[in-house]
């Protein structure tokens, strides 16, 4: 930490955080001992690009299941892949088994507990590290995610655009950090972001650290942090693939690397701007559903058109054969969630016209 107006700022918030921490199942009440690590490395693993909302239930459920970082460890790739389907972004799930084993392999089952120990292990990233690091063992570092960027650009009016700003950021982030409480700092730094200093129409009335905030003395908080304009996302279309079969869909496993690697899956066509039939995985009469599943990754965004044949219960070189009305417990992602409504609804629709 490195001058008095920085002290201020945190005891504020601190402040602020005793009376106003939201209640999370990872989170340890404010000054209570620290949560296990397991725990909080679980939780800020899923809390990646998800909400809060979206994570809690996965996460109580992950925790009943594997209530220790050894369990995780010895479970099946698949029953966590599946335990995983609908979450997203789904080389989190892959690592997270890595990272399992590792801290059982390397580490005796044991957590490391500071940043740059943490940092190594596989699918812990610089911002993850310094979670588990602050949270579980209250090292001094700063924990700087999209909210915290917002935050500190706006205490500090940088108004250098993102991502060039990152450093700056990441330097006042860390003179922010107290040695006492890092981690319900770095917490209430991301409550007051996720609540309070939001991206659009801030609460600053109900601030705790409007006072020591130049973007609100300039009045120019909306307006931070400054983004460089992000190039126009690609767009791709692809056909999913519906083969039925006595009351079964085909469903495949997706190759272990590349984009849901390891998710089971519909067959699909390859994805690009102009998808073929030919890659249907059966010969038949396909009928295709005329409104595609939209769909928006990272690096694209997709139209799925939905192909849908009957066929017999062949011998399959690849895939296997799926109950229908077992369909939500094969872990499909959600993109070929939405493919499988998009199929079944057409069938209702069809026996309905019938
Ligand atoms: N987002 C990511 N990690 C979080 C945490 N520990 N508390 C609240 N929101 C979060």
């Amino acid at each position: 930490m490195a001058v008095e107006a920085d002290r201020v700022i945190s005891r504020d918030l601190l402040a602020w955080y005793d009376l106003h921490a939201r209640t999370l199942p990872w989170r340890s009440p404010p000054s209570a001992p620290p949560p296990d690590p397991y725990a909080v490395w679980l939780s800020e693993v899923m809390l990646q690009q998800t909400t809060v909302a979206a994570v809690k239930p996965y996460y109580e459920a992950f925790l009943r299941r594997w209530p220790s970082v050894a369990d995780l460890a010895a479970a099946e790739d698949a029953e966590v892949m599946s335990a995983w389907a609908g979450l997203g972004y789904y080389s989190r799930a892959r690592n997270l088994l890595a990272c399992a084993r590792a801290i059982v392999r390397d580490h005796q089952g044991r957590f490391p507990a500071t940043a740059a120990e943490l940092r190594r292990l596989p699918g812990i990233g610089d911002y993850t590290a310094a979670a588990i690091a602050a949270i579980a063992f209250g090292e001094e570092v700063a924990v700087v995610d999209g909210n915290v960027e917002r935050v500190v650009a706006r205490l500090f009016a940088i108004d250098t655009p993102l991502p060039a700003a990152k450093p700056l950021i990441r330097a006042r982030a860390a003179e922010l950090t107290p040695a006492d409480r890092p981690g319900d700092h770095a917490q209430a730094m991301m409550d007051l972001g996720a609540t309070i200093c939001t991206p659009r129409r801030p609460a600053c009335a109900i601030c705790p650290v409007r006072s020591d905030c130049a973007a609100f003395a300039a009045g120019i908080q909306e307006d931070l942090p400054v983004k460089a304009s992000k190039g126009v996302r690609p767009h791709r279309r692809g056909f999913a693939f519906w083969v039925e079969a006595e009351g079964h869909v085909l469903l495949v496993r997706r190759p272990a690397r590349g984009l849901l690697g390891g998710m089971r899956a519909l067959p699909t066509s390859a994805w690009n701007d102009a998808p073929e039939m030919d890659d249907a995985p059966v010969a038949a009469d396909w009928s295709i559903v005329e409104k595609p599943v939209r769909h928006v990754f990272t690096h694209f965004s997709l139209d799925l058109q939905v192909a849908i044949a009957r066929a017999t219960r062949a011998n399959l070189a690849e895939g296997e054969w799926w109950p229908i009305a077992t369909l939500s417990e094969a872990g499909l992602p959600t993109v070929f969630d939405k493919a499988a409504r998009r199929a079944m609804e057409h069938r209702m629709s069809l026996t309905a016209s019938c």
